[in-house]
């Protein structure tokens, strides 16, 4: 049967992926964010998973305003990298498997989660940024599946549903009968609001709570209205919520293994999490 190995849950600002591309790492500006990677690369080499199951939200590059999925997931063997307006170098395509997404859409239907599936699925910096930190060499070595939340065009779903979802996938992978090794990626956050009065707002206070949250209580964030979260961690920051669908998917008690924290990158309080289930 699928496994999962645990979470990994990232920032996935556009000017990362331009650092990469201009090789920055090294920079006084970026090298206290790009640091902390290594911890994570280090587990990933540890529990060498075979798949990535990565929850984020497009940015206008796949859905638009006009139509816009709650959630979605692709269903192909392949999927292809496009510039969405950062003028980010375009990415190699990123493998799929197509049996497994459909048995991912399936459990999740059946558990009264009414996604839309999508057998052609462009991804954006919020898919590749994220796969980049986590492999930097080379075409991405692992076998994907992209999970998207709408956090874009209100109404958005609230944490508490996002929770749910979580246990659902966590479910649905863990009912996946090949011998496969999953990490679930949860990507975007922690607070910025990148338009508006608010621009720049980053709330330091909440974001560790959050991460606080993330370990052993969860449900606390389950409270919250995407109101609350927005006045919290700014327009932008609600992207929060897909951390809350991958923590999700973790089942019982879970360990922090690393986490990083640093202000700013571009406008984002950048915060990352390696989690699994403690032993
Ligand atoms: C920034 C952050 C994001 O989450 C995003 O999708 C785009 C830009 C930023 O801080 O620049
Ligand atoms: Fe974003």
């Amino acid at each position: 049967m699928a496994r999962i190995v645990g979470a990994v849950t990232t920032s996935h600002v556009p000017a990362i992926g331009g650092a990469i591309a201009k090789g920055l790492q090294d920079e006084p500006y970026w090298k206290p964010f790009f640091g902390a990677f290594e911890k994570a690369r280090a587990w990933l080499d540890r529990v060498r998973p075979d798949a990535a199951v990565v929850v984020y939200n497009d940015h206008g590059l796949q859905f638009f305003l006009d139509k816009m999925p709650t959630f979605a997931v692709g269903a192909a063997d392949e999927y292809r990298n496009a510039d969405e307006g950062w003028g980010l170098p375009t990415l190699p395509p990123y493998r799929g498997d197509a049996a497994f997404s459909w048995h991912i859409i399936e459990s999740l239907v059946a558990e009264e989660f009414d996604i839309t599936s999508c057998q052609e699925m462009l991804v954006d910096h919020a898919f590749t940024v994220p796969l980049k930190l986590l492999w930097p060499q080379g075409p991405c070595p692992v076998i994907t599946v992209p999970v998207t939340v709408n956090t874009v065009q209100h109404p958005l779903p609230s944490p508490a549903r996002c929770i749910k979802l979580g246990r659902a996938l966590g479910r649905a992978i863990a009912s996946w009968p090949a011998d496969m090794k999953v990490v679930v990626l949860g990507t975007g956050g922690l607070s910025h609001q990148l338009d508006g009065q608010r621009a720049g707002f980053i709330n330091r206070g909440f974001d560790e709570m959050c991460m606080a949250a993330m370990v052993d209580q969860p449900d606390a964030l389950a409270g919250y209205s995407i109101a609350q979260l927005v006045e919290a961690a700014g327009t932008q920051g609600v992207e929060v919520i897909n951390w809350l669908v991958a923590r999700a998917a973790l089942s019982g008690r879970v360990e922090k293994v690393h986490s990083n924290y640093h202000i700013p990158i571009s406008n984002t309080a950048s915060g990352m999490m390696v989690l699994q289930n403690a032993s």
